[in-house]
Parts: C-alpha cells; structure tokens; sequence
C-alpha cells in the first residue's frame, strides 16, 4: 500500500545503531525513490546539539557505512529531511517540542523507534502519551533486548501496553528482515517440491547457525550482562527456527503468520535441569586468532569485569513435539570470535534408503546461506562425467544471476513495513513470551550451577562439547560434514 507522508522519529538517535544503520536504511529507500517524498527523519539524543552538527555526524559515518553505494547528492537529497532535536526520555518538558514539531503535519503516519536501552521504554511510551502521541497513525518499534528474562520483558511489555496497543508496537527482530529469511518462506510455500519432504519422514536434522568474528567490540558493559543466550539465541535463532518449522499460513497476513510461529515455539519441548547439562553448550573465548590477527581473550577484553561467567558462545538441541517435527533435532549455535562471519541454515534429509550405489552416496542438504553471501543450495549426488563415480554437486538459485537488483539490508525492508504498517515481520507479544519461556530453564540452570562455560580458542568452533552434541546423535556440523 503507498502511502503520502510520514514523519520517523529515532530515540537513541545519536546512538551506533541509528548511525550505522537506520539511517544508511532510509538513506537507500530514498535513493531507490521508495520513500514517499513528504517525509522527516527527526533524530533525538539527549545532548544539546544543532540539525546542521548532527547531520555533519550522521554524515561522516553514513559514507563509511555506505561505501560504494554513498552518492553525494542522493545524501544531500536524504539529509534535508533530517531535523535533530534535543529530548531526554525522562523530561516532560521535552516532549512538548517534539508535539509540537509533530503536529505541524497531523495527518502523517507517524513512526517512534526506540533504539534506546529498554529502561526507557516505558518512560517514553509516558511521555508520548501525556502529548496525545500515541494517538492515530502513531506507532511505535521496540528493540532488542526486550528485558532480560520473562519477567522483566512482561514488564516493559505492560508498560508501553498501557499507552500503545498491540497493534501499534513493533517488536523489531532484524533477521526476519533479512533477504534469504523472506525467501525461503517464499521457497516453502510458493512452490509444491519441498513441502511433501519437510518433515520427519524425509528430514534427518535442522542446523541454524550464526556465527561471528567480532568479539565484544566496544559493548563490554552491555554484552556482559547480556550473554549470547539472550542477545542471540531468544531472539534471532528461536525466530529463524518458527521460519523454517511453521505450518503454512492461510495467507501471509500479520496474524496468520505469527500465529504460525507462535504454536512452533509452544511446541518447543521444555528443558528441564539436566537437560541443560546434556543439551545445551556454554563457551567462552580466551585468547587465540581471528582472520590472522592475534585477539585477547574475553576475561582480558576492556570493561569485563574479572570472572566473568558470561557466555560469549552457545549451542543447543531443540525438539519440537509435534506430528511434522517428532524426533527431528533442531541444533542452534551461535558465538563470537569464532572462525568465520557465517549465518546458515542447512535442512539434512535423510540417507538413501538403500545402498544401490554403495556407501559413495551423501544425503541431501538444502543449505540457506544468509551470511556472507546470501544464497540457497541443494546438494544432490551426480555421476561425474566419462567416470562411474559419483560425486556432490549443488543446484544453485543464484539470486544475483536471476535479479539484477541490489538485495536490501534487513533494516530497510522492516523500516518501510513500519511506516506502511505492516506488522508480519514484527514479533508479536506471545511469541516473544513464549521464546523466553522455553529459554528461562537454561539461564536459571546457569544461574545456580557452580561451573562456568567452556573456553574455546578464539578463532575456531568453538569449545569441543559442541561437535561431541552432535556426535551423540552419529552427527556433524555441517562444516565438518
Ligand atoms: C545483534 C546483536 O542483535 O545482532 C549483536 O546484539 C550481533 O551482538 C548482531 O553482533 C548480529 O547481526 P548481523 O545482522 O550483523 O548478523
């Protein structure tokens, strides 16, 4: 649906995340001539500042950023609908001149992302309201993490409840946005091939893998008290998993979908105590190597406190209990300072049911790549030409060769969804419940067990215990496959 104007306003706005990419997001959107041409970008921040000098920021790290898709004059053409304005989440006061600013254009959709820490959420979502704004075409996004644990997410969820309904809040999970995510929900129910197989009668395991080469850059403070659990695991990986395992929405409409993902994460089989211990691998990165370059460990990273136990490193066996998904194992791993930057889901069916041609025969793989490189193969057995042997070869939907046009960043996608107000791609509050649910056991597990997590060199897997969680099933990774 097109819409006719709209005003976005970014809290956090002079913050890493609205620098590096909300704003490079809108900037492509407007090059692309998606963004309807009335519209604001009012980026708030709590220091007394000027339009012109944060524009002169914004700038700066937009064009690195942006690299070869920075044009001058596309910027200046984006940056004239850039006001800055001074506002403290917690001053009344400065909510007046943000009414006030607003109300110039009534009518406009009208877009508050909260890319703050969530202890401002609720006194935001006050405020707002106390000027009438959340009123009409207002809504509002929430990023992640959205608390800490079960209770402190419900919180914040009544909270901003009480002044924004459901329908105006987006719960922002940027891998929903993300190309090969969208795709393959197009791949699984825009074609008739791969339904009849995915299930437990043709799917041997699931395997979602996002890993990172970073370790905790400058968020020390932040990530210390967060842990890969919950900065990856509740969010990006649960959501990728309802992708891949929902049943086939009625239609792609906001509530069929989540509905979808909802009952998949219900369907999540409870861990219990011991299972945390079996199931589910903690790692934490000393010092070693990453790209060739020599990195120190995360006890001496700056701004760790000494002894930390938090986990920079995860993996774990999830079951579904359901008819489609019965006894098929659902790995997740994710970490940081490991060998490679990779974001993967790999689907393994199961062995030819019998050896016509001997053991020289691999299963299938479908293997969705959504970082670096955003691809989806399907490996198959072939027989090599002028030879009788038989070889792994893939079918490649190459999405470069097939469509000349620029794949967009997850932010842009789930930016314009908000401004014309599609929620598919937000998460809606159940779900977020019920993710945090089924993770609840494992941080209470950790919380009480008086053993830390598993170190592992910094530039490799990760910590051993995670191939041993495989080869319990007589399985692998699919990089050691
Ligand atoms: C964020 C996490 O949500 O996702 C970060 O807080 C992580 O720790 C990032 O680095 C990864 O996102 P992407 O899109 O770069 O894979």
């Amino acid at each position: 649906t097109a819409i006719d104007a709209f005003d976005i306003v970014f809290f956090g706005g002079t913050g890493d995340l609205a620098l590096r990419k909300l704003l490079p997001a809108l900037y492509h959107q407007d090059q692309d001539g998606n963004l309807p041409s009335e519209g604001r970008v009012i980026c708030l921040g709590r220091s007394p500042s000027d339009t012109a000098a944060y524009v002169d920021k914004a700038h700066v790290k937009a064009k690195e950023y942006l690299g070869s898709h920075y044009n001058e004059s596309d910027w200046k053409k984006f940056a004239a609908r850039i006001e800055y304005l001074k506002v403290d989440a917690n001053t009344e006061a400065d909510f007046v001149a943000l009414a006030e600013t607003l109300n110039k254009f009534p009518a406009r959709e009208r877009v508050f992302y909260l890319s703050t820490a969530p202890d401002f959420f609720a006194p935001i979502a006050k405020n707002l309201a106390a000027q009438g704004l959340n009123q009409g075409n207002s809504r509002v996004v929430l990023e992640k993490p959205l608390g800490h644990d079960l209770e402190s997410s419900n919180k914040i969820n009544d909270e901003v409840g009480e002044y924004f309904t459901e329908k105006q809040i987006y719960r922002i999970d940027h891998y929903l946005g993300k190309e090969p995510v969208l795709n393959l929900i197009a791949l699984r129910f825009a074609n008739t091939l791969l339904e009849p197989l995915w299930r437990r009668e043709w799917i041997r395991d699931v395997q979602i893998t996002v890993t990172e080469q970073v370790g905790v850059e400058t968020r020390a403070d932040f990530y210390d008290k967060t842990g890969a659990l919950r900065d990856m695991v509740q969010n990006h990986l649960l959501q990728l998993l309802t992708i891949v395992a929902m049943e086939p929405p009625a239609s792609i409409d906001a509530d069929a979908v989540r509905d979808e993902k909802l009952k998949v994460l219900r369907a999540l089989k409870p861990l219990s105590v011991d299972d945390v211990k079996t199931k589910v691998v903690r790692g934490q990165y000393r010092a070693g190597a990453v790209g060739g370059k020599p990195v120190v460990g995360y006890q001496d990273e700056p701004g760790v406190p000494a002894g930390s136990k938090a986990e920079t490193f995860v993996a774990l066996k999830a079951e579904i209990e359901t008819w489609r998904w019965a006894g098929v194992p659902f790995f997740l791993r994710t970490g940081k300072r490991l060998g490679d930057r990779l974001a993967q889901i790999v689907i393994n069916f199961r062995e030819v049911p019998t050896s016509t041609f001997g053991k020289n025969t691999r299963p299938n793989r479908l293997v969705i790549e959504l970082q670096p490189d955003e691809s989806v193969r399907l490996y198959m057995m072939a027989k090599e030409p002028g030879k009788d042997r038989l070889r792994e070869v893939y079918l490649d939907l190459d999405f470069k060769e097939a469509f000349s046009t620029r794949s967009p960043e997850a932010y842009e996608r789930l930016l314009m969804d908000v401004i014309k107000g599609d929620l598919s791609l937000f998460v809606r509050r159940d779900e977020q419940r019920a993710a945090w649910r089924w993770v609840e056991p494992i941080i209470e597990s950790w919380e009480n067990s008086s053993e830390g997590p598993k170190t592992y060199t910094a530039g490799t897997w990760g910590p051993a215990a995670s191939s041993a969680l495989l080869s319990r099933d007589g399985l692998c990774w699919h990089e050691e496959a």
